[in-house]
Protein backbone atom coordinates (compact mmCIF):
# COMPACT_ATOMS: atom_id res chain seq x y z
CA UNK A 1 0.00 0.00 0.00
CA UNK A 2 1.45 3.19 -1.00
CA UNK A 3 2.14 5.73 1.63
CA UNK A 4 2.39 9.23 1.32
CA UNK A 5 6.08 10.73 2.55
CA UNK A 6 6.29 14.10 4.14
CA UNK A 7 8.76 15.51 1.16
CA UNK A 8 7.36 19.00 1.07
CA UNK A 9 8.02 19.19 -2.92
CA UNK A 10 5.54 16.81 -3.85
CA UNK A 11 2.96 18.78 -5.82
CA UNK A 12 6.26 20.46 -7.69
CA UNK A 13 5.46 17.88 -10.80
CA UNK A 14 2.31 16.47 -9.73
CA UNK A 15 -0.01 15.29 -11.88
CA UNK A 16 -2.84 16.55 -10.27
CA UNK A 17 -6.94 15.56 -11.43
CA UNK A 18 -9.74 18.04 -11.09
CA UNK A 19 -12.92 16.68 -10.01
CA UNK A 20 -16.43 18.71 -10.37
CA UNK A 21 -17.95 17.21 -7.33
CA UNK A 22 -21.97 17.49 -9.06
CA UNK A 23 -20.69 15.41 -11.84
CA UNK A 24 -18.02 13.16 -11.07
CA UNK A 25 -20.23 9.88 -9.33
CA UNK A 26 -23.35 10.20 -7.97
CA UNK A 27 -23.85 7.58 -5.04
CA UNK A 28 -27.31 7.96 -3.96
CA UNK A 29 -28.73 8.10 -7.63
CA UNK A 30 -30.46 11.45 -6.85
CA UNK A 31 -28.80 12.79 -10.21
CA UNK A 32 -25.90 15.10 -8.33
CA UNK A 33 -22.84 13.84 -7.88
CA UNK A 34 -21.39 13.43 -4.45
CA UNK A 35 -18.52 12.82 -1.95
CA UNK A 36 -19.64 9.21 -1.48
CA UNK A 37 -19.63 8.50 -4.93
CA UNK A 38 -16.22 9.51 -5.24
CA UNK A 39 -14.86 7.79 -2.43
CA UNK A 40 -16.66 4.58 -4.67
CA UNK A 41 -14.49 5.21 -7.45
CA UNK A 42 -10.82 6.17 -6.15
CA UNK A 43 -10.15 2.97 -7.32
CA UNK A 44 -10.36 4.86 -11.13
CA UNK A 45 -7.78 7.69 -9.87
CA UNK A 46 -5.91 4.66 -8.49
CA UNK A 47 -5.58 3.10 -11.96
CA UNK A 48 -5.22 6.45 -13.88
CA UNK A 49 -2.28 7.01 -11.84
CA UNK A 50 -2.65 10.56 -10.36
CA UNK A 51 -0.80 12.27 -7.85
CA UNK A 52 -3.39 14.03 -6.38
CA UNK A 53 -7.01 15.22 -6.95
CA UNK A 54 -8.54 18.75 -6.65
CA UNK A 55 -11.89 19.02 -5.39
CA UNK A 56 -14.19 21.93 -6.95
CA UNK A 57 -16.32 23.34 -4.06
CA UNK A 58 -18.38 20.86 -2.11
CA UNK A 59 -19.65 23.11 0.49
CA UNK A 60 -23.18 24.23 1.13
CA UNK A 61 -24.27 26.47 -1.32
CA UNK A 62 -27.60 27.76 -3.13
CA UNK A 63 -25.81 26.55 -6.95
CA UNK A 64 -25.81 30.31 -8.32
CA UNK A 65 -22.28 29.15 -9.64
CA UNK A 66 -21.86 25.60 -9.36
CA UNK A 67 -20.39 25.96 -5.84
CA UNK A 68 -18.49 28.47 -6.43
CA UNK A 69 -20.85 30.54 -3.90
CA UNK A 70 -19.94 28.96 -0.89
CA UNK A 71 -22.56 29.90 2.36
CA UNK A 72 -20.39 27.92 5.05
CA UNK A 73 -16.92 27.11 3.89
CA UNK A 74 -16.56 24.81 6.74
CA UNK A 75 -19.04 21.83 6.07
CA UNK A 76 -20.13 19.89 3.15
CA UNK A 77 -23.36 20.48 0.87
CA UNK A 78 -26.06 18.27 2.65
CA UNK A 79 -26.92 17.25 -1.07
CA UNK A 80 -23.19 16.08 -1.71
CA UNK A 81 -22.56 14.29 2.04
CA UNK A 82 -21.33 15.26 5.21
CA UNK A 83 -18.06 15.52 6.78
CA UNK A 84 -17.82 12.32 7.93
CA UNK A 85 -18.22 11.02 4.13
CA UNK A 86 -15.52 13.72 3.36
CA UNK A 87 -13.16 12.06 6.13
CA UNK A 88 -14.07 8.69 4.22
CA UNK A 89 -12.70 10.34 0.84
CA UNK A 90 -9.77 11.39 2.56
CA UNK A 91 -8.99 8.30 4.09
CA UNK A 92 -9.70 6.24 0.63
CA UNK A 93 -7.31 8.91 -1.32
CA UNK A 94 -4.73 8.86 1.28
CA UNK A 95 -4.95 5.17 1.28
CA UNK A 96 -4.03 4.82 -2.38
CA UNK A 97 -0.98 7.29 -1.96
CA UNK A 98 -3.29 10.30 -3.86
CA UNK A 99 -3.21 13.68 -1.89
CA UNK A 100 -6.03 16.09 -1.47
CA UNK A 101 -6.26 20.11 -2.51
CA UNK A 102 -9.84 21.42 -1.88
CA UNK A 103 -11.17 25.03 -3.69
CA UNK A 104 -10.98 27.78 -1.43
CA UNK A 105 -12.70 31.08 -2.73
CA UNK A 106 -11.81 33.85 -1.11
CA UNK A 107 -13.17 36.78 -3.20
CA UNK A 108 -17.08 36.80 -2.50
CA UNK A 109 -19.04 33.92 -0.49
CA UNK A 110 -22.90 32.83 -1.33
CA UNK A 111 -25.65 34.98 -0.22
CA UNK A 112 -26.81 32.85 1.70
CA UNK A 113 -23.70 32.85 4.34
CA UNK A 114 -24.90 33.83 7.80
CA UNK A 115 -22.27 36.86 7.79
CA UNK A 116 -23.85 38.15 4.40
CA UNK A 117 -27.25 37.52 6.28
CA UNK A 118 -26.10 39.47 9.66
CA UNK A 119 -24.89 42.59 7.15
CA UNK A 120 -28.44 42.44 5.66
CA UNK A 121 -30.31 42.73 8.57
CA UNK A 122 -28.19 44.68 10.84
CA UNK A 123 -28.07 47.53 8.64
CA UNK A 124 -26.16 50.72 7.29
CA UNK A 125 -23.35 51.56 9.39
CA UNK A 126 -23.05 48.22 11.55
CA UNK A 127 -19.58 46.00 12.08
CA UNK A 128 -21.78 43.33 10.25
CA UNK A 129 -21.81 45.16 6.92
CA UNK A 130 -18.04 46.33 6.86
CA UNK A 131 -17.68 42.62 6.38
CA UNK A 132 -18.63 42.98 2.75
CA UNK A 133 -18.29 45.88 0.46
CA UNK A 134 -21.51 48.12 0.84
CA UNK A 135 -21.88 51.79 -0.29
CA UNK A 136 -24.57 54.38 -0.17
CA UNK A 137 -26.64 54.56 -3.40
CA UNK A 138 -26.60 57.98 -5.57
CA UNK A 139 -28.81 60.51 -6.29
CA UNK A 140 -31.78 61.99 -3.67
CA UNK A 141 -33.42 58.92 -3.37
CA UNK A 142 -30.07 56.72 -3.24
CA UNK A 143 -31.25 54.58 -6.22
CA UNK A 144 -28.46 54.57 -7.97
CA UNK A 145 -25.61 52.40 -7.84
CA UNK A 146 -22.29 54.23 -6.09
CA UNK A 147 -21.23 53.03 -9.99
CA UNK A 148 -21.78 51.71 -13.12
CA UNK A 149 -20.19 48.66 -13.15
CA UNK A 150 -20.68 45.21 -14.93
CA UNK A 151 -20.39 42.55 -12.91
CA UNK A 152 -17.95 39.48 -14.48
CA UNK A 153 -21.18 37.43 -15.47
CA UNK A 154 -22.89 40.35 -17.28
CA UNK A 155 -25.55 42.80 -15.31
CA UNK A 156 -24.61 45.66 -12.96
CA UNK A 157 -22.20 45.07 -9.94
CA UNK A 158 -23.84 46.77 -7.41
CA UNK A 159 -27.21 45.05 -6.17
CA UNK A 160 -29.57 47.47 -3.70
CA UNK A 161 -30.47 46.21 -0.40
CA UNK A 162 -34.03 48.46 -0.23
CA UNK A 163 -32.55 51.14 2.16
CA UNK A 164 -30.53 52.85 0.05
CA UNK A 165 -27.01 50.49 0.03
CA UNK A 166 -25.69 48.21 -2.38
CA UNK A 167 -23.33 46.00 -1.71
CA UNK A 168 -20.58 44.95 -4.64
CA UNK A 169 -20.35 41.65 -6.67
CA UNK A 170 -18.17 40.77 -9.01
CA UNK A 171 -19.94 37.87 -10.49
CA UNK A 172 -22.94 36.61 -9.82
CA UNK A 173 -25.32 38.40 -7.94
CA UNK A 174 -25.81 35.83 -5.30
CA UNK A 175 -21.73 36.13 -4.52
CA UNK A 176 -21.11 39.01 -2.71
CA UNK A 177 -17.77 40.18 -2.51
CA UNK A 178 -15.61 40.23 1.00
CA UNK A 179 -14.18 43.21 2.68
CA UNK A 180 -10.41 41.92 2.75
CA UNK A 181 -9.84 45.54 5.08
CA UNK A 182 -11.84 43.86 7.30
CA UNK A 183 -9.47 41.76 9.65
CA UNK A 184 -12.53 39.73 11.04
CA UNK A 185 -12.81 38.03 7.23
CA UNK A 186 -8.90 37.50 7.21
CA UNK A 187 -9.05 35.95 10.46
CA UNK A 188 -11.88 33.83 9.58
CA UNK A 189 -9.71 32.53 6.69
CA UNK A 190 -7.08 31.52 8.51
CA UNK A 191 -9.80 29.24 10.26
CA UNK A 192 -10.83 27.86 7.10
CA UNK A 193 -7.43 27.06 6.47
CA UNK A 194 -6.97 25.06 9.56
CA UNK A 195 -10.33 23.45 9.07
CA UNK A 196 -9.40 21.42 6.02
CA UNK A 197 -5.43 21.22 6.98
CA UNK A 198 -6.84 19.76 10.51
CA UNK A 199 -8.85 17.47 8.75
CA UNK A 200 -5.90 15.97 6.14
CA UNK A 201 -6.62 18.30 3.53
CA UNK A 202 -2.95 18.30 1.65
CA UNK A 203 -3.22 21.79 -0.54
CA UNK A 204 -5.42 24.33 -1.81
CA UNK A 205 -6.76 26.02 -4.93
CA UNK A 206 -7.23 29.86 -4.42
CA UNK A 207 -9.78 31.30 -6.40
CA UNK A 208 -9.85 33.95 -8.60
CA UNK A 209 -6.90 34.89 -6.12
CA UNK A 210 -6.16 38.49 -7.59
CA UNK A 211 -9.13 40.15 -6.70
CA UNK A 212 -9.43 40.36 -3.19
CA UNK A 213 -8.01 43.92 -2.52
CA UNK A 214 -10.13 46.85 -3.62
CA UNK A 215 -9.22 50.61 -4.51
CA UNK A 216 -12.99 52.02 -3.58
CA UNK A 217 -11.53 55.33 -3.11
CA UNK A 218 -13.76 58.26 -4.04
CA UNK A 219 -14.55 58.96 -6.54
CA UNK A 220 -15.27 55.56 -8.05
CA UNK A 221 -14.05 55.86 -11.74
CA UNK A 222 -16.37 54.24 -14.53
CA UNK A 223 -14.78 51.06 -16.42
CA UNK A 224 -13.52 52.90 -19.03
CA UNK A 225 -11.66 54.97 -16.70
CA UNK A 226 -10.52 51.80 -15.41
CA UNK A 227 -8.92 50.73 -18.61
CA UNK A 228 -11.67 47.79 -18.86
CA UNK A 229 -14.75 49.21 -20.78
CA UNK A 230 -16.07 45.50 -21.03
CA UNK A 231 -15.94 43.84 -18.01
CA UNK A 232 -14.94 44.24 -14.33
CA UNK A 233 -12.12 41.36 -14.43
CA UNK A 234 -9.88 43.89 -15.50
CA UNK A 235 -10.06 47.20 -13.96
CA UNK A 236 -6.43 48.20 -12.51
CA UNK A 237 -8.33 49.45 -9.05
CA UNK A 238 -9.92 46.05 -8.52
CA UNK A 239 -7.08 43.54 -9.43
CA UNK A 240 -4.26 42.94 -8.91
CA UNK A 241 -3.26 44.96 -6.11
CA UNK A 242 -0.07 44.22 -3.83
CA UNK A 243 -2.60 44.25 -0.87
CA UNK A 244 -3.51 40.47 -1.79
CA UNK A 245 0.33 39.88 -1.27
CA UNK A 246 0.02 40.40 2.16
CA UNK A 247 -2.78 38.39 2.52
CA UNK A 248 -1.30 35.54 0.95
CA UNK A 249 2.08 36.27 3.37
CA UNK A 250 -0.03 35.61 6.12
CA UNK A 251 -1.49 32.52 4.55
CA UNK A 252 1.98 30.98 4.16
CA UNK A 253 2.29 31.62 7.65
CA UNK A 254 -0.87 29.46 8.39
CA UNK A 255 0.16 26.52 5.71
CA UNK A 256 3.77 26.74 7.36
CA UNK A 257 2.19 25.35 10.96
CA UNK A 258 1.70 21.61 8.97
CA UNK A 259 4.53 18.97 8.00
CA UNK A 260 4.78 18.92 5.32
CA UNK A 261 3.47 22.93 4.66
CA UNK A 262 0.15 22.51 3.12
CA UNK A 263 0.48 23.86 -1.13
CA UNK A 264 -1.41 26.32 -2.63
CA UNK A 265 -2.02 27.26 -6.60
CA UNK A 266 -3.72 30.59 -7.34
CA UNK A 267 -6.08 30.59 -9.86
CA UNK A 268 -5.17 34.45 -10.83
CA UNK A 269 -5.79 35.59 -14.98
CA UNK A 270 -3.25 38.47 -14.69
CA UNK A 271 -0.40 39.29 -17.60
CA UNK A 272 2.32 36.15 -17.41
CA UNK A 273 4.80 38.29 -15.96
CA UNK A 274 2.63 38.61 -12.73
CA UNK A 275 2.01 35.27 -11.95
CA UNK A 276 5.53 34.47 -10.29
CA UNK A 277 4.54 37.28 -7.50
CA UNK A 278 1.34 35.06 -6.13
CA UNK A 279 4.06 31.94 -6.48
CA UNK A 280 6.44 32.77 -4.11
CA UNK A 281 7.31 30.74 -1.76
CA UNK A 282 6.36 32.93 1.01
CA UNK A 283 2.77 33.15 -0.23
CA UNK A 284 1.42 30.47 -2.00
CA UNK A 285 3.96 28.86 -3.73
CA UNK A 286 2.61 27.96 -7.23
CA UNK A 287 0.07 29.97 -9.49
CA UNK A 288 -2.23 28.33 -12.59
CA UNK A 289 -0.29 29.09 -16.12
CA UNK A 290 -3.49 29.48 -18.35
CA UNK A 291 -1.36 30.22 -21.81
CA UNK A 292 -2.28 27.34 -23.57
CA UNK A 293 -5.98 27.39 -22.85
CA UNK A 294 -5.74 30.36 -25.23
CA UNK A 295 -3.13 29.05 -27.69
CA UNK A 296 -3.72 27.73 -31.00
CA UNK A 297 -2.67 24.12 -32.24
CA UNK A 298 1.02 25.49 -33.37
CA UNK A 299 4.55 24.63 -32.32
CA UNK A 300 5.90 27.88 -32.16
CA UNK A 301 3.12 28.96 -29.96
CA UNK A 302 3.43 25.92 -27.55
CA UNK A 303 6.75 26.47 -27.62
CA UNK A 304 6.91 30.17 -26.70
CA UNK A 305 4.58 29.43 -23.65
CA UNK A 306 6.43 26.28 -22.31
CA UNK A 307 9.79 28.22 -22.50
CA UNK A 308 8.50 31.78 -21.25
CA UNK A 309 6.20 29.73 -18.28
CA UNK A 310 9.32 27.70 -17.29
CA UNK A 311 11.80 31.33 -17.12
CA UNK A 312 8.68 32.90 -14.77
CA UNK A 313 8.40 30.07 -12.59
CA UNK A 314 12.52 30.02 -11.91
CA UNK A 315 11.90 33.64 -10.81
CA UNK A 316 10.20 32.77 -7.77
CA UNK A 317 11.45 29.41 -7.25
CA UNK A 318 8.30 27.76 -8.04
CA UNK A 319 7.80 25.28 -10.37
CA UNK A 320 5.02 25.66 -13.58
CA UNK A 321 1.53 24.23 -13.97
CA UNK A 322 0.04 22.83 -17.18
CA UNK A 323 -3.47 22.85 -18.08
CA UNK A 324 -5.63 22.17 -21.08
CA UNK A 325 -8.98 21.75 -19.58
CA UNK A 326 -11.08 22.47 -17.21
CA UNK A 327 -14.13 23.30 -15.59
CA UNK A 328 -14.53 26.99 -16.75
CA UNK A 329 -13.23 26.44 -20.71
CA UNK A 330 -14.13 24.98 -23.42
CA UNK A 331 -12.60 21.14 -23.68
CA UNK A 332 -9.89 20.78 -25.56
CA UNK A 333 -10.82 18.14 -27.48
CA UNK A 334 -13.77 20.38 -29.20
CA UNK A 335 -10.93 23.41 -29.14
CA UNK A 336 -8.58 21.59 -31.34
CA UNK A 337 -10.81 20.27 -33.68
CA UNK A 338 -11.63 23.66 -34.86
CA UNK A 339 -9.65 25.18 -38.07
CA UNK A 340 -6.46 26.47 -36.87
CA UNK A 341 -6.74 30.22 -36.55
CA UNK A 342 -10.52 30.73 -36.07
CA UNK A 343 -11.40 33.10 -33.37
CA UNK A 344 -7.84 34.63 -33.42
CA UNK A 345 -9.43 38.19 -33.77
CA UNK A 346 -11.15 38.01 -30.32
CA UNK A 347 -7.72 37.92 -28.94
CA UNK A 348 -8.69 34.28 -27.91
CA UNK A 349 -7.43 31.70 -30.24
CA UNK A 350 -9.24 28.30 -29.88
CA UNK A 351 -11.23 29.36 -26.69
CA UNK A 352 -12.94 32.24 -28.64
CA UNK A 353 -13.46 29.69 -31.86
CA UNK A 354 -14.61 26.97 -29.11
CA UNK A 355 -17.45 29.54 -27.51
CA UNK A 356 -18.80 30.68 -30.96
CA UNK A 357 -19.05 26.67 -31.63
CA UNK A 358 -21.37 26.16 -28.91
CA UNK A 359 -23.16 29.34 -29.50
CA UNK A 360 -24.21 27.88 -32.64
CA UNK A 361 -25.03 24.28 -31.49
CA UNK A 362 -22.59 22.81 -33.72
CA UNK A 363 -23.55 24.53 -36.97
CA UNK A 364 -20.39 26.86 -37.68
CA UNK A 365 -17.14 26.60 -37.77
CA UNK A 366 -16.35 22.93 -39.39
CA UNK A 367 -15.55 20.81 -36.21
CA UNK A 368 -13.22 18.03 -36.58
CA UNK A 369 -13.75 15.33 -33.71
CA UNK A 370 -11.36 12.53 -35.10
CA UNK A 371 -8.72 15.29 -35.39
CA UNK A 372 -9.83 17.09 -32.00
CA UNK A 373 -9.24 13.87 -30.04
CA UNK A 374 -6.16 13.13 -31.76
CA UNK A 375 -4.82 16.78 -31.31
CA UNK A 376 -6.15 16.62 -27.86
CA UNK A 377 -4.14 13.23 -26.56
CA UNK A 378 -0.98 14.87 -28.17
CA UNK A 379 -1.24 18.20 -25.94
CA UNK A 380 -1.60 15.80 -23.34
CA UNK A 381 1.73 13.63 -23.65
CA UNK A 382 3.22 16.88 -24.54
CA UNK A 383 1.96 18.62 -21.14
CA UNK A 384 3.09 15.28 -18.98
CA UNK A 385 6.41 15.37 -20.52
CA UNK A 386 7.34 19.31 -19.26
CA UNK A 387 8.72 19.98 -16.18
CA UNK A 388 6.22 21.49 -13.66
CA UNK A 389 2.81 19.85 -12.64
CA UNK A 390 0.22 18.98 -15.44
CA UNK A 391 -3.72 19.44 -13.73
CA UNK A 392 -6.06 17.22 -15.68
CA UNK A 393 -9.35 17.55 -15.77
CA UNK A 394 -12.37 15.12 -15.31
CA UNK A 395 -13.22 13.47 -18.29
CA UNK A 396 -10.55 14.49 -20.59
CA UNK A 397 -9.24 10.98 -19.94
CA UNK A 398 -12.17 9.70 -21.44
CA UNK A 399 -11.22 12.24 -25.02
CA UNK A 400 -14.78 13.91 -24.09
CA UNK A 401 -15.64 17.00 -26.58
CA UNK A 402 -17.98 19.61 -24.98
CA UNK A 403 -21.07 18.75 -24.85
CA UNK A 404 -23.25 20.98 -26.98
CA UNK A 405 -26.84 19.01 -26.49
CA UNK A 406 -27.85 20.93 -23.70
CA UNK A 407 -31.68 22.74 -24.29
CA UNK A 408 -30.91 26.31 -22.47
CA UNK A 409 -33.57 25.32 -19.99
CA UNK A 410 -31.86 23.01 -18.97
CA UNK A 411 -28.59 25.29 -18.36
CA UNK A 412 -27.20 26.20 -14.93
CA UNK A 413 -24.05 28.58 -15.78
CA UNK A 414 -24.98 31.85 -14.96
CA UNK A 415 -22.90 33.16 -17.40
CA UNK A 416 -25.78 31.73 -19.45
CA UNK A 417 -28.54 33.85 -17.72
CA UNK A 418 -26.52 37.06 -17.62
CA UNK A 419 -25.19 37.22 -21.03
CA UNK A 420 -28.53 36.05 -22.62
CA UNK A 421 -27.59 34.97 -26.40
CA UNK A 422 -24.55 35.87 -26.14
CA UNK A 423 -22.58 33.36 -23.99
CA UNK A 424 -23.55 29.63 -24.05
CA UNK A 425 -21.56 29.39 -20.42
CA UNK A 426 -19.55 26.43 -18.56
CA UNK A 427 -22.63 23.13 -18.73
CA UNK A 428 -21.05 21.67 -21.31
CA UNK A 429 -17.74 20.93 -19.56
CA UNK A 430 -19.74 19.67 -16.64
CA UNK A 431 -22.02 17.12 -17.77
CA UNK A 432 -21.92 13.86 -15.26
CA UNK A 433 -19.23 11.44 -16.52
CA UNK A 434 -20.40 8.00 -17.94
CA UNK A 435 -19.17 5.46 -16.25
CA UNK A 436 -20.91 2.34 -17.93
CA UNK A 437 -22.40 2.21 -21.47
CA UNK A 438 -26.09 1.77 -20.45
CA UNK A 439 -28.18 2.91 -17.42
CA UNK A 440 -30.29 6.05 -16.54
CA UNK A 441 -27.13 8.11 -16.38
CA UNK A 442 -24.48 5.70 -17.62
CA UNK A 443 -23.58 4.41 -14.70
CA UNK A 444 -23.11 8.11 -13.16
CA UNK A 445 -25.87 7.20 -10.29
CA UNK A 446 -25.94 4.00 -8.85
CA UNK A 447 -28.94 2.60 -5.99
CA UNK A 448 -32.39 1.64 -7.40
CA UNK A 449 -34.03 4.24 -8.56
CA UNK A 450 -31.74 6.10 -10.71
CA UNK A 451 -32.78 9.78 -11.41
CA UNK A 452 -31.00 11.66 -14.57
CA UNK A 453 -28.21 13.51 -14.23
CA UNK A 454 -28.34 16.86 -13.35
CA UNK A 455 -27.09 18.34 -16.77
CA UNK A 456 -28.69 16.14 -19.44
CA UNK A 457 -26.16 13.48 -20.89
CA UNK A 458 -25.80 12.87 -24.54
CA UNK A 459 -26.24 9.69 -26.08
CA UNK A 460 -23.09 9.38 -27.60
CA UNK A 461 -21.72 9.41 -24.00
CA UNK A 462 -22.21 5.20 -24.05
CA UNK A 463 -19.13 5.02 -26.08
CA UNK A 464 -16.79 7.16 -23.88
CA UNK A 465 -18.11 4.92 -21.17
CA UNK A 466 -15.51 3.98 -18.46
CA UNK A 467 -15.82 0.28 -18.39
CA UNK A 468 -15.78 0.70 -22.24
CA UNK A 469 -12.86 2.05 -22.82
CA UNK A 470 -11.22 -0.30 -19.58
CA UNK A 471 -11.46 -3.01 -22.11
CA UNK A 472 -10.09 -1.25 -25.35
CA UNK A 473 -6.56 -1.14 -25.27
CA UNK A 474 -6.22 1.33 -27.51
CA UNK A 475 -8.94 3.84 -26.03
CA UNK A 476 -8.07 7.78 -24.34
CA UNK A 477 -8.20 6.23 -20.86
CA UNK A 478 -5.22 3.61 -21.41
CA UNK A 479 -3.27 5.86 -23.13
CA UNK A 480 -3.91 8.62 -20.19
CA UNK A 481 -2.78 5.05 -17.84
CA UNK A 482 0.23 4.15 -19.65
CA UNK A 483 1.59 7.56 -19.88
CA UNK A 484 1.48 8.36 -16.45
CA UNK A 485 2.65 5.15 -15.72
CA UNK A 486 5.55 5.60 -17.57
CA UNK A 487 6.20 9.24 -16.27
CA UNK A 488 6.23 8.06 -12.85
CA UNK A 489 9.05 6.03 -13.43
CA UNK A 490 10.60 8.92 -16.03
CA UNK A 491 10.52 12.02 -13.53
CA UNK A 492 13.69 13.54 -12.99
CA UNK A 493 14.65 16.80 -11.98
CA UNK A 494 12.73 19.91 -13.03
CA UNK A 495 15.11 20.49 -16.13
CA UNK A 496 14.37 20.48 -19.68
CA UNK A 497 16.46 20.92 -23.00
CA UNK A 498 14.58 21.93 -26.04
CA UNK A 499 15.93 20.33 -29.53
CA UNK A 500 15.05 22.46 -33.10
CA UNK A 501 14.09 19.12 -34.67
CA UNK A 502 12.57 21.20 -37.62
CA UNK A 503 9.35 23.24 -38.28
CA UNK A 504 6.15 22.40 -36.91
CA UNK A 505 7.68 20.02 -34.19
CA UNK A 506 8.52 20.60 -30.63
CA UNK A 507 10.94 18.22 -29.30
CA UNK A 508 12.26 18.45 -25.54
CA UNK A 509 14.49 16.30 -23.55
CA UNK A 510 14.02 15.26 -19.87
CA UNK A 511 16.85 14.40 -17.45
CA UNK A 512 17.86 10.20 -17.77
CA UNK A 513 17.23 10.43 -21.80
CA UNK A 514 13.52 10.93 -21.86
CA UNK A 515 12.58 12.85 -25.05
CA UNK A 516 9.02 13.71 -26.14
CA UNK A 517 8.28 14.60 -29.84
CA UNK A 518 5.30 16.73 -30.52
CA UNK A 519 4.39 16.80 -34.33
CA UNK A 520 1.87 19.77 -34.76
CA UNK A 521 1.72 19.48 -38.72
CA UNK A 522 -0.75 17.43 -40.70
CA UNK A 523 1.77 15.20 -42.41
CA UNK A 524 4.35 13.08 -41.01
CA UNK A 525 7.78 14.16 -39.63
CA UNK A 526 10.96 12.90 -39.38
CA UNK A 527 12.27 11.07 -36.04
CA UNK A 528 15.29 13.64 -34.75
CA UNK A 529 18.50 12.49 -36.17
CA UNK A 530 19.93 12.39 -32.24
CA UNK A 531 16.53 10.17 -31.71
CA UNK A 532 17.68 7.59 -34.31
CA UNK A 533 17.55 4.25 -32.78
CA UNK A 534 16.05 5.66 -29.76
CA UNK A 535 13.32 3.24 -27.77
CA UNK A 536 9.86 4.46 -28.68
CA UNK A 537 8.18 4.40 -25.22
CA UNK A 538 4.45 5.57 -25.97
CA UNK A 539 2.82 7.59 -29.07
CA UNK A 540 -0.29 9.15 -28.86
CA UNK A 541 -1.96 7.94 -31.82
CA UNK A 542 -2.01 4.45 -33.19
CA UNK A 543 -0.16 5.44 -36.64
CA UNK A 544 3.24 3.56 -36.89
CA UNK A 545 5.95 5.04 -35.89
CA UNK A 546 8.82 3.74 -38.15
CA UNK A 547 11.36 6.47 -38.72
CA UNK A 548 8.38 9.18 -38.49
CA UNK A 549 6.51 11.17 -35.82
CA UNK A 550 2.63 10.93 -37.18
CA UNK A 551 0.83 14.09 -38.19
CA UNK A 552 -1.13 15.34 -35.16
CA UNK A 553 1.31 12.98 -32.25
CA UNK A 554 3.33 13.26 -29.59
CA UNK A 555 5.94 10.23 -28.86
CA UNK A 556 7.83 9.27 -26.09
CA UNK A 557 11.40 8.17 -26.62
CA UNK A 558 14.27 6.65 -24.66
CA UNK A 559 17.58 7.48 -25.72
C1 LIG B 1 -13.27 31.04 -10.78
C2 LIG B 1 -13.90 29.69 -10.95
C3 LIG B 1 -15.18 29.85 -11.69
C4 LIG B 1 -16.08 30.75 -10.88
C5 LIG B 1 -15.41 32.07 -10.56
C6 LIG B 1 -16.14 32.82 -9.49
O1 LIG B 1 -12.89 31.60 -11.98
O2 LIG B 1 -13.01 28.83 -11.59
O3 LIG B 1 -15.81 28.63 -11.94
O4 LIG B 1 -17.26 30.99 -11.59
O5 LIG B 1 -14.12 31.88 -10.07
O6 LIG B 1 -15.98 32.19 -8.26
Amino acid sequence: MPTLTNDPNWYRQAVVYQIYPRSFADANGDGLGDLAGITSRVDHLATLGVDAVWLSPFYPSALADGGYDVDDYRNVDPRLGTLDDFDALVAALHERGIRVIVDIVPNHSGSGHVWFQDALRAGKGSPERDRYIFRDGLGDDQSKPPAEWTASFGGPAWEPVGDGQFYLHMFDVAQPDWNWDNPEVIDDFHTTLRFWSDRGVDGFRVDVANLMVKDLSEPLPTMAEMGSPNSIMGCDRLNDLPGVHDIYRGWREVFNEYDPPRMAVAEAWVPSERRPAYARPDELGQAFNFDLLLAPWDAAAFRQIAESNLALADQSGASTTWVLSNHDIVRHVTRYGLPIGAGEQEGMPGTAAAKAYVLSDGAAPEFDEELGRRRAAAGTMLILALPGSSYLYQGEELGLKEVIEIADDQRQDPTFFRSPGVDKGRDGCRVPLPWTPTGTSYGFGVGDQVAPAHLPQPEWFADFAVSVQDEDPSSMLNLYRKALGLRRGLLGDETVTFHDSGEGVLHVERPGGWHSVTNFTQAAADVPEVLAGAEVLLSSSSDEVSGEVPANTTVWFRA
